[in-house]
This record gives C-alpha cells, sequence and structure tokens, in this order.
C-alpha cells in the first residue's frame, strides 16, 4: 500500500524531501508502538480537489494522542492546514494521507513520556486496498486472532501498537488466499476487519458492531451510517455473532482505504448471492456521489485544497 512516491512530507512544519524524511532508529515509537496515526482520502471532485471529513479525522488524531500521553504540538486548525499543504505538494489523486504523530528522538524506556512529541504527514496515490477486484466482492477469514479488549488497549484509539493483532490476521488470511480477515471481540463476537468496519444486511435493515466489541470508530462507519439512514434503512449497532454474519443477506467492508467493499464470502460461506447486494449497491452508489461532489446535502463533508501556487509561496523547506 506505502510505495515510496510521495514528493513532499511534511514533519514538524516544513515540507521535507522524501528522501530526508528520517528520524533515529532509537525512538521510542518504533520499539514500543506507542504511535497514534490516522488515515484520510482525498478525491478529485467536481468543485475541485477536497480531503473527505478532514475535520473528523483531525479530531481522532488529537483524541487518541491525548489517550497515549502525546500532547500534539499543534491545534486543530494547524493540523486540518498542514494536511491540506502536504495534499497540496503531493497533488494525486485519489490520495491517502497519513499523519502520524511520534516521539523521533532516541529514548528507551517504556514509560518515556518526556520526549518531544513530532507530527508527519505523508499524502501518496491511493490504490485499492482490497485489490483491484473488490468492489465486486471480496472474500475474508474468520481470524484465529482476536481484537484485544479494550481494558488492555483501548480500540477507540488509532494507535500503532494496536495494529499488531491485525497483521497477524492480515498475513494468515492472505496465506489462505483470502482477501481480508475479520476480527472476533474477545468474546467472540464479530468486531473487524484489518483496516475496516463491518457492516450486514438483513431484511432490509443494516447491522453493525457497537464500541462494545472493541472495534476503532471508523469515520466511513459514520458517513456509511449517515448515508443508509437518509436512504430510508434503520441502521442498528449490535452485537453480531458469527452465524448472524454467514447467514446475512449482504456484508460490506467500510473503511477509509477500502471505501465500501462487499463480502461475497466468508471462510466456505456464501453471502447473500456472492454479489453485491441491492442495499450495498445503493450505499456504494450514494458514496461515489459524495467523493465526487455531486450531492451538495453532504459537501460540508469535503474540505478543498487549495491551489498549490498558494501552498508554495507557503513552503519554508
Ligand atoms: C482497525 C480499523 N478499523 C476500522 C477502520 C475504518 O476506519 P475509517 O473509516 O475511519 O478509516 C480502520 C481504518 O482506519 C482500521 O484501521
Amino acid at each position: 500500500m506505502m510505495a515510496a512516491n510521495a514528493k513532499k512530507i511534511w514533519m514538524d512544519g516544513r515540507l521535507v524531501d522524501f528522501a530526508d524524511a528520517n528520524v533515529h532508529v532509537l525512538n521510542h515509537t518504533l520499539h514500543y508502538g506507542v504511535g497514534v496515526f490516522e488515515g484520510i482520502r482525498a478525491y478529485l471532485t467536481t468543485r475541485g480537489p477536497a480531503v473527505l471529513r478532514l475535520k473528523e479525522h483531525v479530531q481522532r488524531l488529537i483524541a487518541s494522542a491525548k489517550f497515549y500521553h502525546m500532547p500534539i504540538p499543534y491545534g486543530p486548525e494547524e493540523i486540518e492546514r498542514a494536511i491540506l499543504e502536504t495534499q497540496a505538494a503531493n497533488p494525486t489523486y485519489p490520495s491517502y494521507i497519513r499523519p502520524l504523530v511520534y516521539r523521533g528522538e532516541p529514548a528507551l524506556g517504556v514509560k518515556n513520556i518526556k520526549g518531544k512529541v513530532s507530527l508527519a504527514i505523508a499524502a501518496i496515490p491511493a490504490k485499492k486496498y482490497l485489490g483491484e477486484g473488490s468492489d465486486a466482492g471480496v472474500r475474508a477469514k474468520i481470524s484465529p486472532f482476536r481484537k484485544p479488549h479494550s481494558d488492555s488497549l483501548p480500540s477507540y484509539a488509532k494507535a500503532a501498537g494496536n495494529y499488531l493483532s491485525g497483521y497477524l490476521a492480515g498475513v494468515d488470511a492472505n496465506q489462505d488466499g483470502y482477501e481480508e480477515a475479520i476480527l472476533l471481540d474477545s468474546n467472540g463476537y464479530v468486531a473487524e476487519g484489518t483496516g475496516e468496519n463491518v457492516f450486514l444486511v438483513r431484511n432490509g435493515k443494516v447491522f453493525t458492531p457497537g464500541l462494545e466489541s472493541d472495534i476503532l470508530l471508523g469515520i466511513t462507519r459514520d458517513t456509511v451510517i449517515q448515508m443508509a439512514s437518509d436512504l430510508g434503512y434503520p441502521v442498528i449497532e449490535k452485537l453480531i455473532s458469527v452465524n448472524e454474519l454467514l447467514s446475512a443477506d449482504e456484508a460490506f467492508f467500510t473503511g477509509t482505504y477500502a471505501e465500501i467493499a462487499p463480502i461475497k464470502q466468508v471462510g466456505h460461506f456464501a453471502i447473500g448471492s456472492r454479489t453485491p447486494g441491492p442495499v450495498t449497491q445503493k450505499v456504494v452508489a450514494q458514496f461515489q456521489r459524495v467523493i465526487k461532489g455531486e450531492d451538495p446535502k453532504y459537501h460540508h463533508w469535503l474540505a478543498p485544497v487549495p491551489e498549490l501556487a498558494r501552498v508554495v509561496a507557503k513552503v519554508r523547506a
């Protein structure tokens, strides 16, 4: 996913060349996983390039950092501006933007909360996270690896260390020939994918696990909940058993990188008719309208990326 093709990376207030975006090998985040990050997308809309749900991503980044004792030395507006600058300096679309909050200085010792907190932001061309065929449906494996309970690792913080279980689950699923893993929570209910939330449809109603299943409260999840409700579908957050998922009429993943990916198979069980069902299709079509800027009702979700010339003038690198 992360190709080495960002032109400029924003590091603590400066846009630096890709090759110069380095930190010390003894940094705290690398050793203990104490870093928080975001995944954000920018699209070319009918009204120009725009970042989808920028404010919500920045809010989540700040909340994740606060929880892990890493106060970001920039306010929300400064971070939003830095993200827009980074995107304007790397003007390919669709784009995937990765802000990372970390302690980059050499500092061993688990309990270090003193080191300098840094922010880096990269913007790279976005691809299909779950493969080129993912619009037609993906195959997912119920993982033998479960989500850690939030009493140990709170799932609402998007922290680097949280991704160890997703890493094990995702590699295991890929090695078994599946595009994605579905992790269960510690009680055996459906939680989420490695980088996506899970939805299912039954009898025209839409269901998705809630925070009690140790999920990340995805921003695409929220986008889909709002769009599906506006389309007239009841959306219910509840504990979801594996059997409910296997016998669903339709199911799909949602995530910034994966966008909305229909699930056609879980393990050896076909979901519905193995093709995107009618509710999934409607939600996907509405999402496409939203990200193209075609539905004025959701224009407030799209933050315009300023002209490159304006940003170049500001570059202090
Ligand atoms: C573990 C996990 N769950 C869910 C999601 C979906 O969240 P969002 O829609 O905010 O990208 C992500 C992606 O960030 C994730 O990493």
